[in-house]
């Protein structure tokens, strides 16, 4: 029964609902690379929007066109239906501060407490001054990743996966209302990889962030995925819900799908 009422949910999201991110036809070459030929992917509001692909297909070049750090041959790529490729410098920083970006090497500063680690895009991306405040937000993050006690801590004093959680907590500090994550869990073992999915779905309930995920991880897209797209040779071959890319009869999609029957 609860499940049911999860399907007809996901399935409304996908029907009604704001177009947060809307990429048409975008194309992306470098030199006689043809990398992204003609990418088409809408996500809506407060989804969470899992990509699959092999290593090398472009998953990050889309994210990075996403974000304005690339700029596409052709195309189209709004954001919150506002052309990223036209924006300004001042108009991209701004649209940035919306988003936060959990990429696979994202390290933290190592001479500097957690602490000291959040207030860093709180006084420099946001230029708070009200300490309350400051702590306030920081504590939440900290909360809401679970690690509540770790403000005094050290980088080195932490595990793997927990350095994760404070790398998602120093995202999360600035309340984005996009968030990207690249191979979140890629490098983490499967206990740790698990914690980091469950955090990515609560993450998304308690913000309602609208987020884009990009993994191999099965468990991972199990987990998090409202809809998944699959990308092949620079488009998207496929797409629909966990459930439903699992009984394609796509040799591609099977062969993600595979060991998850
Ligand atoms: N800035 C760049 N300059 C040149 N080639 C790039 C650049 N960024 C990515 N590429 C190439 O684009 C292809 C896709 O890269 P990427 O998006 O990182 O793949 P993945 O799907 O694994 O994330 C790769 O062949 C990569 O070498
Ligand atoms: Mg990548």
């Amino acid at each position: 029964m609860e499940k049911e009422k999860d399907h007809i949910e996901k399935d409304d999201l996908r029907r009604g609902g704001e177009n947060v991110i809307e990429i048409t036809d975008l194309q992306k070459s470098f030199g006689e690379k043809k990398v992204l030929t003609d990418i088409n992917l809408v996500v809506k509001k407060s989804e969470n929007l899992v990509v699959l692909g092999r290593s090398g297909e472009g998953k990050s070049v889309t994210i990075q066109c996403i974000v304005g750090l690339l700029v596409p041959d052709g195309g189209s790529v709004k954001v919150f239906g506002k052309e990223v490729p036209e924006l300004n410098d001042r108009e991209l920083k701004e649209l940035r501060t919306k988003i936060g970006f959990l990429f696979q090497g994202a390290a933290l500063y190592d001479s500097m407490t957690v602490k000291e680690n959040l207030e860093f895009p709180l006084t420099r991306v946001l230029k708070l001054k009200d300490q309350t405040d400051i702590d306030k937000r920081i504590k939440e993050a900290l909360e809401g990743v679970g690690l509540p006690d770790a403000g005094d801590k050290m980088p080195s004093d932490l595990s793997g996966g927990m350095r994760k959680r404070i790398g998602l907590a120093r995202t999360l500090v600035v309340n984005p209302e996009i968030m990207l994550y690249d191979e979140p869990t890629t490098g983490l073992d499967p206990i740790t990889s698990r914690e980091i999915s469950e955090l990515i779905l609560q993450v998304q309930k308690k913000y309602k962030t609208t987020s884009i995920i990009i993994t191999h991880d099965m468990e991972c897209a199990k987990i998090t995925a409202d809809h998944i797209v699959i990308m092949e040779d620079g488009v998207y071959i496929a797409e629909g819900s966990f459930e439903e890319l699992q009984k394609s009869d796509n040799e591609l999609v099977k062969s993600f799908f595979s060991d998850t029957l």
